[in-house]
C-alpha cells in the first residue's frame, strides 16, 4: 500500500521527509520518492530500491534545498516499478508536484482526454493525471483548481499538492484513503497514516472525505468540499511508534485480517463499472473463452486452496471440467496441457517458485495463461499472458488472509465475466452471483464480528495437540485453509477431510475430546454434514461449528458454534474462512507462538 508524507516548516523539509517514509517501509513498496520546493523550484530525487538509497544519493537529505516538500513510497498497480512510475509526478508546466495513495479508476478517459489537448504523459501510473488536471484547471487560484480535479476523479485517493506558485503551502485533500495532519511546533505534516508523524507529534487533525487542507509551517486551514472553511477539533494520538506501524494492533495478521472488507471492496470495485465487470488490457475475450476444453488452476499453500474453491466456482458457472494442481507436483509430471487449456496461476507473492516454474511449463505447452498476483511487477505477472491482481496492499504476515479472500474475489468476479460471455450458467443465477458479490465486503465486515465467541472457542485448544476440519463441498475448501491456518501459526497437528471420508479411516482417530471443527455452511449438504457430527459426537468428538445465520439445529450437535451471515453458496468461502483466521490467531496468542514470523516459514518461497 503507498504511504504519503508531506512537511512545511521552517527547517528544510527532505531530511523529515526521508525520515518519514522509513516509517512507511513497513506498509511495503517498490519504489519511493521525495520533491522539494523551494526558489529554485522543484527538486524531485526518486528511487526503484530502499529508502536508504535515497537517503544516500542525497547526504540524509541535505543536498535538497527548501522547507516545504512531499514525499511517497509506491507499491505499483498501475505500471511496473520504475523511476518514471515512482511519485512524485509533476505537471507538463512543472508547476505542480503530486503524491497520491489510491487507485483512480476512470484515469484512462482523463488520459485520452488530456493527450488529445495535447498533454504528454511520462509515466504509466493513474496518479499522473492528477498533476496534468490541476495544470488544466489552474487559472491564479489554487483552491479553485483543487476542487476541479476532485470533481473529475472517480476511485480513492489521499493526496500531497504542491504548486510552485504557493512556495509555502502544501495542499492535501482524500476520498476513501487514509489521510491525517499533524499539528507540530514550527511545522505542519500530512501522512497517510500516524507512523510518520507521531515521533513528531501526537496532535492530529483527522480530515473527513472531499475536505480540502491548506497546510503551512504556522497553520493548518479546514475547508470542506465546497471551498468554505471549517474547523476541526485537534485530536491527540495515543499510540506509541511501533504500535501505529501496525495499525495499532499487535500483530500485523490481526490488522490484515481487519482489512479484508477493504481489501475485497478495492479488489471488487475497481472492476465494476454499472453493472458492468471490465478487467483492463486482458487479451481474453469471448472467441479465446469459447476454445477452452479444459481450465487448469496451479498454485501453493494458500494460493492452492483458493483454486479449490475455483474448481467449485468454474464448474458451476463455466461448466468447463476444471482440475486444481499443486505447482510443485504440476512441474514435475507430465501434464495434460495445451493450447485449449486456460492455465490460472495463482500467487500472492507472484515470486513463488515451483509456481513460476509450474506458469512457464504451461506457456511452453502452448495453454493461454493467467495469473492472480498480488505484487505489481513480479515475476509471474511479467511471466504470464494475462493478468488480474487483486490489489490487496502489502500482506506482511507470513500466514496470508487478505491475499487468500482477495484471490477468491478475483476468481468470483473472473467467474461471472466469463460465465456472462458464455452463456453458460443461467442468467439468474450468473447476476445473483454477481449481486453476492457487490455485497462481500458487507459481509466480511459482518464475519468479523463473530471474534468474541472465537477468542473463547480458541482457550480450549491450548493444550490440543491433533485435531480436525471436516466440511463438504465449499465447506471442504474452506476446511483445507483453516486447518493450514491453523498448523502454521499456532504449531496444532491438524487434518483437514471431507466429511463423507470419515469412514473411509480417518474415523479411528476420534477419541474422547477430539476437537473436530466441523464447518456447516454449506445448506445444500448440512444433513449430510450433521450426520458426520453426530458420527463424530457419538465417539467423544468435541465439536466445534461454523454456520450461517439462523441454523440454530446445528447448536443439538456441537459444544461450540460460530454464526456467519447467510450468502451465495460459493461465496461462502470467503466469509466462512474469517473466524478460521481469528480462531488460529488466538489460539497461537495464547500459546506464545511468534503469530507474524511463525517458525521455519517465509513469506515468499523463492527457492524450491
Ligand atoms: C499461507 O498462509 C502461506 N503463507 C503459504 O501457504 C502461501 O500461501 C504459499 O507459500 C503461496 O504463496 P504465494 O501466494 O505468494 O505464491
Amino acid at each position: 500500500m503507498c504511504g504519503i508524507v508531506g512537511f512545511a516548516g521552517k527547517e528544510p523539509a527532505a531530511k523529515f521527509l526521508l525520515e518519514g517514509l522509513s516509517k512507511l517501509e513497513y506498509r511495503g513498496y517498490d519504489s519511493a520518492g521525495i520533491a522539494t520546493l523551494s526558489e529554485g523550484g522543484f527538486t524531485v530525487k526518486k528511487s526503484t530500491e530502499r529508502i536508504e538509497s535515497l537517503k544516500a544519493d542525497t547526504a540524509d537529505g541535505a543536498k535538497l534545498n527548501g522547507n516545504i516538500g512531499i514525499g511517497h513510497t509506491r507499491w505499483a498497480t498501475h505500471g511496473a516499478p520504475s523511476i518514471p512510475n515512482a511519485h512524485p509526478h509533476l505537471s507538463a508546466d512543472g508547476n505542480f508536484a503530486v503524491v497520491h495513495n489510491g487507485i483512480i479508476e476512470n484515469y484512462s478517459e482523463i488520459k485520452a482526454e488530456l493527450e488529445s489537448e495535447g498533454f504528454k504523459f511520462v509515466s504509466q501510473t493513474d496518479t499522473e493525471v492528477i498533476p496534468m488536471l490541476l495544470q488544466k484547471y489552474y487559472k491564479g487560484d489554487l483552491m479553485q483548481a483543487v476542487r476541479a480535479v476532485a470533481a473529475r476523479l472517480e476511485g480513492s485517493y489521499a493526496l500531497g499538492i504542491l504548486c510552485a506558485d504557493y512556495p509555502e503551502t502544501i495542499v492535501a485533500t482524500r476520498k476513501f484513503s487514509p489521510l491525517i495532519i499533524g499539528i507540530g511546533e514550527g511545522c505542519n505534516i500530512i501522512a497517510s497514516d500516524v507512523t510518520a508523524i507521531v515521533s513528531h507529534t501526537k496532535n492530529v487533525i483527522f480530515p473527513e472525505d472531499g475536505e480540502i487542507a491548506f497546510i503551512t509551517a504556522d497553520k493548518a486551514e479546514l475547508f470542506d468540499a465546497n471551498g468554505n472553511a471549517i474547523e476541526k477539533e485537534i485530536s491527540a494520538i495515543g499510540w506509541d511508534v511501533a504500535a501505529a506501524e501496525k495499525g495499532g494492533y499487535d500483530h500485523f495478521m490481526m490488522k490484515e485480517i481487519k482489512e479484508q472488507p477493504r481489501a475485497i471492496a478495492q479488489t471488487v470495485e475497481s472492476r465494476i463499472k454499472g453493472r458492468e465487470i471490465v478487467f483492463e488490457d486482458l487479451k481474453l475475450d469471448t472467441e479465446k473463452l469459447k476454445s477452452f476444453n479444459r481450465i487448469q488452476i496451479i498454485a501453493c499453500g494458500s494460493a492452492y486452496h483458493a483454486g479449490i474453491v475455483g474448481k467449485y466456482v468454474f464448474e458451476e458457472l463455466l461448466r468447463i471440467p476444471t482440475e486444481v494442481d499443486i505447482a510443485s507436483e504440476y512441474r514435475y509430471r507430465n501434464p495434460i496441457t495445451d493450447d485449449k487449456t486456460l492455465v490460472i496461476i495463482i500467487s500472492q507473492s507472484g515470486e513463488t517458485a515451483d509456481t513460476l516454474a509450474a506458469l512457464k511449463e504451461a506457456r511452453e505447452l502452448g495453454a493461454h495463461t493467467l495469473a492472480i498476483v498480488n505484487v505489481v511487477g513480479s515475476s509471474i505477472a511479467k511471466a504470464a499472458d494475462d493478468i488480474i491482481y487483486t490489489w490487496a496492499g502489502p500482506e506482511i504476515a507470513v500466514a496470508t488472509t487478505k491475499g487468500y479472500t482477495t484471490q477468491l474475489a478475483v476468481i468470483y468476479m473472473f467467474a461471472v465475466w466469463a460465465a456472462r460471455k458464455l452463456g453458460s450458467a443461467p442468467v439468474e443465477r450468473i447476476e445473483a452471483m454477481f449481486d453476492g458479490l457487490l455485497k462481500l465486503p458487507e459481509a466480511t465486515e459482518k464475519a468479523l464480528l463473530c471474534e468474541d465467541t472465537v477468542k473463547e472457542a480458541a482457550k480450549d485448544l491450548t493444550d490440543t495437540e491433533s485435531m480436525f476440519f471436516i466440511g463438504r463441498n465449499i465447506d471442504y475448501a474452506v476446511a483445507l485453509e483453516a486447518s493450514l491456518k491453523l498448523k502454521e501459526i499456532s504449531y496444532i497437528h491438524s487434518e483437514a477431510y471431507a466429511a463423507g471420508e470419515l469412514k473411509h479411516g480417518t474415523i479411528s482417530l476420534i477419541e474422547e475430546d477430539r476437537t473436530v471443527v466441523a464447518l456447516c455452511s454449506y445448506q445444500r449438504l448440512l444433513d449430510k454434514m450433521l450426520s458426520n457430527v453426530k458420527e463424530v459426537s457419538a465417539r467423544g468428538g468435541h465439536i466445534v461449528a461454523c454456520t450461517t445465520e439462523g441454523n440454530t439445529n446445528v447448536e443439538s450437535n456441537a459444544q461450540r458454534v460460530i454464526y456467519i451471515p447467510e450468502t451465495d453458496p460459493l461465496l461462502t468461502a470467503s466469509v466462512e474462512i474469517i473466524p478460521f483466521q481469528l480462531y488460529s490467531y488466538y489460539v497461537a496468542l495464547y500459546k506464545g507462538c511468534d503469530i507474524d514470523k511463525p517458525r521455519n516459514l517465509a513469506k515468499s518461497v523463492t527457492v524450491e
